[in-house]
């Protein structure tokens, strides 16, 4: 690493060197879940995951195992799946319904608001002298957006809506464009030998699409009439690569307002089905977000600081060179059923753990992350350069937007944010972008 006072300098803003060892590092990795994943709103799961009072779903934050529960008031709760007498976990299952959770090792049980509720023999062994309210479930904050729920184990954090800031805008063109709200379907999970970080910077990554998806390119070209994607296409595409509050987005413009806002799962046989729902929707879309986000703009790729990738779509770190991912489909809950199957389908054959697409990126992030091993390997930086000084304000989005949408100015800002977080001794020295962003329209955090 370069000479710095602070501890980490992985990451040069003028000329893109970046070092690898962060890819593999065990020390860097076990600090990184503390001061990363410690530290951050994480997505867990999605309010339709848990509609009911007495709904529990089983998710993550890092490695640290955690239940969100929806009490039975209603309230949201994400606790650590953690017994408080040894530690032992309390929850088995993926899902379920329950008022009480019962610690399968000794018996202590616990309500869904997490206070300890019975312990066996309290007064005959422990002669009274448990304190049940010292005991309760370790809590994380609870918050949602658009019906997709975050928690934050530090209590030193922003809120939510400060830590989303302006990404939101450009969220909320996926994510918060009806009244009635979306739901999500998944997940399926699988595991892959990689560095979650290489899954992360490569939503960014447009430069890769020609090559790394060459053959399912041309899959779509064959089969769905798509035209071919080429280099030249993607240097000269009028999208936007945007860099904004700690997140990574890119942004493409529609050519009309109905047209799919999808590239994964529109057909020539449903597209006619596609454009008619995205016509009767509008009115409402422009209620609700104004007439440029809701009829000239779609979200692309993009990803939610630090480990969100396209949408709720999860890379869970479980180790320097090992990430479990998790893929749901987000979809918009009034949308006609055969739209809904076709989205889940294209997005499973896409991006799922056999898509034409993320397999061909796995085998690259694997090769990345793992090239980053040998101590020959580290002398060498990696080259994120494309673009040094060609980014900066703009007068229709909000953010730092490259000159052009293929950039590698989000993966540096990606890094830098990582650093940012890793030299950070508390939130005290973490920056959050003042919001000039103008969210025209009525929706809110809340939908
Ligand atoms: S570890 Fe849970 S009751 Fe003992
Ligand atoms: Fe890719």
């Amino acid at each position: 690493m370069a000479v710095s006072n602070k501890k980490y300098n992985v990451i040069d803003l003028k000329t893109g060197k970046l070092d690898s060892r962060i890819f593999s590092d065990p020390d860097i990795y076990r600090e990184e879940l503390e001061k990363v994943f410690g530290r951050t709103w994480l997505m867990i799961g999605h309010e339709s995951l848990v509609p009911k009072v007495n709904d529990f779903f089983h998710t993550y934050m890092g490695e640290d195992r955690v239940i969100l529960t929806r009490d039975g008031k209603g309230k949201l709760h994400a606790f650590l799946n953690m017994c408080r007498h040894r530690g032992n976990p309390i929850v088995r299952t993926d899902v379920g319904n329950t008022k009480n959770f019962f610690c399968p090792y000794h018996g202590w049980t616990y309500s869904n608001d997490g206070s300890l509720e019975y312990v066996p023999g309290e007064e005959e062994a422990y002669y009274g002298a448990v304190d049940r309210d010292s005991r309760s479930l370790i809590a994380a904050r609870v918050e949602t957006y658009a019906g997709i729920v975050f928690a934050n184990w530090d209590s030193g954090a922003p809120s939510l809506e400060e830590y989303l800031g302006d990404a939101r805008w450009c969220l909320d063109v996926a994510f918060n464009r009806l009244d009635a709200g979306t739901e999500a379907i998944g997940p399926v999970k699988w595991i892959e030998p990689l560095n979650w970080k290489t899954a992360v910077d490569n939503c960014s990554d447009n430069y890769h699409v020609p090559t790394t998806h060459l053959s399912a390119i041309l899959v779509q070209a064959r089969h769905f009439g798509l035209p071919r994607l080429t280099h030249e296409a993607q240097f000269e595409s009028p999208s936007k690569h945007l860099f904004i509050n700690g997140h990574s987005l890119t942004m493409r413009m529609l050519d009309r307002p109905d047209q799919a806002r999808q590239t994964h799962g529109v057909t020539q046989e449903n597209r006619s089905l596609f454009e008619e729902y995205y016509r009767s929707t509008l009115a409402e879309a422009e209620r609700r977000l104004g007439s440029v986000r809701a009829g000239k703009l779609q979200l692309g790729n993009h990803s939610i600081f630090p480990n969100g990738v396209l949408g709720l779509r999860l890379a869970h770190p479980r180790g320097p060179l090992e990430t479990e991912f998790w893929h749901f489909v987000v979809l918009e809950k009034g949308m006609p059923d055969e739209l809904k199957r076709a989205l889940r389908m294209g997005s499973g054959n896409y991006n799922g753990v056999a898509g034409l697409f993320e397999q061909d990126d796995m085998d690259n992030w694997r090769g990345v992350s793992r090239s980053s091993l040998t101590p020959l390997a580290q002398k060498y930086s990696q080259d994120l350069s494309m673009g040094v000084g060609r980014a900066g304000s703009d007068p229709d989005f909000p953010g730092t937007v490259a000159e052009r949408y293929t950039s590698e100015n989000n993966q540096r800002s990606f890094y830098r944010r990582w650093e940012e977080f890793m030299n950070a001794e508390s939130w005290e020295d973490i920056s959050i972008e003042p919001g000039t962003a103008d969210f025209e329209g009525t929706a809110t955090m809340n939908g």
